[in-house]
């Protein structure tokens, strides 16, 4: 007998986010011990340097990762900077999709108010306790216990209480289980060193599980750049945003909705865009359906636009980049570049920064610390993406270059990092854990076009570099043989032994050892070629 409708629907159920994510955890970043425990870390930092960057605060930000059972670690973070009020701290920190930062149009490390909720969550689904959170905004200050009412996704806030607090800012503890530390390419300690790289205006101190104290410096104690928000070029819609957009917005025709919400749209472009749609552009945007919103993503492509604003994103900066780069990687020689704003997907402002260092420090060391290999530092708005490499715009465009051309034989096997950081006000990220960005055309021919820029820079570097090292490897060799020599042609000739040395000597030496210093003093030139040709790159693109 066939099952009834009715029967079937009984079992008809609503959910709240807070429990699709405990159940699609793996969404948020928590797969695999250390992966989770390193998203944990990435999360508070994230959030710390935003609120930092937000209030004006040079971030100076402590973290501290201690194994407290099997599997078992607690995780502290503590930022010096705005705190948050006593009042929204609980949703702030245990509400899935609650922040102060998903309904802007601003270049910011959080964008969806899932972060530190997911953390409270994780923290609960894995040993059942809150987090502990400590804040002085200045105005107040006071400790409380945080979890997730998972089931209506709110917050359970208790043992609240004022209290004096010896620093302003944000600390937050908590108790993770089914995670891992460990000193690898994916672990906490490499996720701080590159968020150090990229943030060279922040300071970081780390303790580690093993009770070792490091610290990451400042480079600079400028402030970087503010980012302005901008409102989103109709040219970098999909009917989606649209509809979205249009449903929050408080004006009530769609004709004015476009004006306010959007940049580069005047009275004119509106009388245009009549003339291409099918229905009344003074109903209310509340109302607009799926097949209208269409029709004006359409239309919106066959209209003339002025450019998007460009100056909304904050990059690192060539100069800060290759400071902090000889700070942190410490390598022979380095090449930086950082190119012009562009846009991808018709109207989305973004700009790629790329820096190359060579010897010394750079590359990857393999187990035994001899063997050396290239490796790619990845970020997005200056933050390390230290998984899921594979389907990453970046990795996919380095691996597509061809480094022969630039004096690398095999990526795999010289000690060279490339650097890329791609800045804009939304990064297309190609899942909710956020760890690769989209493999996008535009962005990816960017970034390419921005390592090789990079990569011109080192080729020079490594020529002579190589030049030298055959020269001085031939001189070895040769003068191994000279007394050898020197002692047969004196048996042949009868001459003294001694004096043919010192001639032959004299010999090697005016060829070879010529050669290889002048290389060495070629490679020194370059450094400094290289700063004038950037400064001369740079009037070029104001002409
Ligand atoms: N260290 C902090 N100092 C001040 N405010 C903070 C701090 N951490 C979090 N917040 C506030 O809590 C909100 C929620 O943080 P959460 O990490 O959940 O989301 P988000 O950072 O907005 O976005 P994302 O999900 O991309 O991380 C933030 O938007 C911010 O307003
Ligand atoms: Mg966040």
């Amino acid at each position: 007998m066939a099952i009834s409708a009715d029967e079937i629907f009984k079992e008809f159920k609503e959910n709240s986010i807070a429990e699709f994510f405990r159940k699609n955890r793996q969404m948020l970043g928590y797969a695999g011990k250390v992966r989770s425990l390193t998203t944990i870390v990435h999360e508070y930092v994230t959030n710390s340097l935003d609120a930092c960057e937000e209030a004006g605060i040079l971030p100076e930000i402590r973290v501290e990762v201690k194994e407290i059972g099997e599997e078992k670690y607690s995780v502290l973070v503590r930022d010096n900077g705005p705190g948050i009020p006593k009042n929204i701290v609980g949703k702030a920190l245990a509400t899935i999709l609650a922040g102060t930062k998903f309904h802007r149009y601003i270049q910011q490390r959080g964008q969806q108010g899932i972060g530190a909720s997911g953390c409270t969550l994780y923290a609960y689904v894995t040993t059942g306790k809150p987090i502990h959170v400590r804040s002085s905004t200045g105005r107040e200050s006071y400790e409380c216990d945080i979890s997730i009412d998972i089931k209506n996704n709110k917050p359970l806030v208790s043992n609240l209480k004022d209290v004096d607090l010896n620093f302003r800012g944000l600390e937050v503890y908590g108790e993770f289980g089914e995670v891992k530390y460990e000193n690898s390419d994916h672990g906490v300690f490499e996720y701080i060193k590159r968020t150090a790289l990229a943030n060279p205006h922040a300071a970081f101190s780390i303790l580690d599980p093993y009770g070792k104290e490091f610290a990451f410096l400042r480079s600079t104690n400028v402030m970087p750049k503010k980012p302005k928000a901008i409102k989103p070029h109709p040219l970098g819609l999909e009917p989606s945003d649209l509809i979205e957009f249009a449903h929050r917005s408080d004006s009530r025709k769609v004709s004015s909705f476009i004006m306010e919400t959007f940049s580069r749209v005047s009275q004119a472009k509106v009388d245009e865009l009549k003339q291409l749609v099918s229905f009344d552009l003074s109903k209310n945007p509340k109302d607009l359906t799926w097949q209208e919103a269409e029709e004006l993503v359409k239309a919106f492509k066959k209209i003339k636009w002025m450019a998007p604003e460009l100056d909304s994103v904050s990059p690192i900066g060539e100069k800060y980049l290759e400071l902090a780069m000889k700070n942190i990687i410490n390598p022979e020689f380095i090449s930086v570049v950082e190119r012009k704003p562009k846009v991808f997907r018709g109207g989305i402002p973004f700009v790629v920064e790329a820096a190359i260092a060579y010897g010394g420090g750079a590359g990857k060391r393999g187990e035994n610390q001899e063997e050396v290999g290239g490796n790619i530092i990845r970020f997005a708005n200056k933050v390390p993406l230290l998984f899921d490499s594979a389907t990453c715009a970046i990795t996919y465009a380095i691996k597509n270059i061809d480094w022969k051309r630039y004096s690398i034989k095999d990526f795999e096997q010289e000690p060279v990092s490339v650097l890329v950081n791609v800045s804009s006000v939304f990064i297309p990220y190609s899942g909710v854990g956020k760890q690769a960005i989209a493999q996008e055309d535009d962005i990816v021919d960017e970034i390419k076009l921005a390592v090789m820029d990079a990569a011109r820079g080192i080729q020079r570097y490594i020529s002579n570099v190589r030049s030298r090292n055959m020269a001085e490897s031939k001189y070895k060799t040769i003068m191994r043989y000279v007394n050898q020599l020197s002692n047969d042609l004196s048996e042949l000739t009868g001459s003294n032994a001694k004096e043919i040395e010192e001639s032959l000597k004299k010999l090697i030496d005016s060829k070879y050892k010529k050669l290889f210093e002048e290389a060495q003093e070629n490679s020194y030139v370059l450094n400094e070629e290289n700063e004038e040709k950037k400064e001369g790159g740079e009037e070029e693109s104001m002409g």
